[in-house]
């Protein structure tokens, strides 16, 4: 999986880190676009590489565990429980920040994501930048699109802008990390992701809370209501509504691929202008493949897209928040009435 010559790349990749780079590494979740966190000039290439606004922070990625205050201060008993159980994995804190942690990195605010990745190129990039450093990293993707899963993915994000791609393959989990902030001593997850919800209640002993996500529109990009969308107009549907819609959407002329789940509609036959992709039935399966698949689908430039509904259960929380996020662009609703408008929108 990892190639022979990775340590030569991560030598390379750290003394481009160094000296202000940026480098996209694979992590379990996704790719991230990395620079030194003290390099706050390193940083704000980040935030221009991603055409990201500068509100939005970013989530520093180290190594070691034990070094979480390090980075943090005034940390909750909850948190270190979750940190010990956690990581290396798909977990990101939101803990008051240390004071040599510039601004930049954090958008402003007092408090930084923290995450140890459980990949072993990011481990090793991490181990060999040395101690006490890290990096901050969001996912490698252009603001508002679909996060990349694999090497090929970033460079169609962001081309050459990006100094340097370690190639670790295709992500294993597939979506970002949960994220979860503390109020007082109750712990707040602010993004469902790759951990799942029942390990986090078990070792919070039920100490845990779901907002709902309309309440942190803004500070957290990833809430922001319209966010990790494919190009294509896309459209969530009731297994029931599935069929009728693509119908109804074909009658209009469009060409529809549809993202089935369930084997409720396995009779009903394909044709050129409606094509049906079966997904994996196992939630993690599912989410591995989610955005590679919605990028292929990006690709053959289907006129929209409709997807089953996933089922209303914890293990499919993450999926069915990124698919109603990715589903709720303005302008690009399908809506067959001004179809020509949400086309254009999508250009
Ligand atoms: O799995 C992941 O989390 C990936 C990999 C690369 O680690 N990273 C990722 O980063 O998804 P990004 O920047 O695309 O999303 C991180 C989210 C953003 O929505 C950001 O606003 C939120 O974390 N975040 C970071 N620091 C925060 C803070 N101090 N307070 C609230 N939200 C924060
Ligand atoms: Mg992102």
């Amino acid at each position: 999986m990892i190639s022979p010559d990775i340590h030569s790349q991560i030598a390379v990749a750290v003394a481009l880190l160094r000296t202000g780079g940026t480098v996209a590494f694979p992590t379990e979740t996704v790719y991230g676009l990395g620079a030194d966190v003290s390099n706050s000039s390193a940083v704000q290439r980040i935030f221009d590489i991603k055409k990201r606004p500068a509100t939005h922070p970013l989530i520093v990625h180290f190594a070691d565990p034990s070094q979480l205050n390090h980075w943090a201060q005034e940390i909750p008993k909850q948190a270190w429980q979750l940190a010990e159980r956690f990581w290396p994995g798909p977990l990101t804190l939101i803990l008051p920040r240390r004071h040599h942690i510039p601004k930049i990195v954090t958008g402003g605010q007092d408090t930084v994501g923290l995450r140890v990745p459980d990949h072993p190129i990011a481990l090793a990039l991490l181990n060999a930048l040395g101690h006490e450093r890290a990096l901050a990293a969001p996912s490698a993707n252009q603001f508002g699109h679909v996060s990349p899963t694999t090497a090929a993915h970033v460079h169609e994000e962001l081309g050459d802008a990006v100094d340097m791609i370690l190639d670790g393959g295709a992500c294993r989990v597939g979506l970002e990390s949960t994220i979860v902030g503390f109020n007082d001593q109750t712990a707040i997850v602010l993004r469902p992701g790759g951990i799942p919800l029942d390990a986090l209640v078990e070792v919070l002993h039920g100490h845990v809370v779901f907002p709902d996500r309309k309440d942190h529109v803004g500070r957290v990009s990833g809430s922001l209501a319209s966010h990790y969308a494919p190009a294509t107009p896309l459209e969530l549907c009731s297994t029931e509504a599935l069929w009728r819609r693509a119908l109804e959407l074909e009658a209009k002329g469009l060409r529809v691929v549809i993202m089935e789940r369930s084997t409720q509609n396995r009779d009903r036959p394909e044709n050129k202008n409606i094509v049906r992709f079966f997904m994996p039935r196992e939630p993690d399966v599912y989410g591995s493949l989610l955005y590679a698949t919605l990028r292929r689908f990006d690709q053959e430039r289907f006129d929209c897209l409709l997807i089953e509904e996933p089922p209303d259960e914890p293990a499919w929380m993450a999926i069915a928040d990124r698919l109603q996020r990715a589903s709720c662009v303005p302008g690009c609703e399908i809506q067959t009435d001004d179809y020509d408008t949400a086309l254009a929108a999508r250009e």
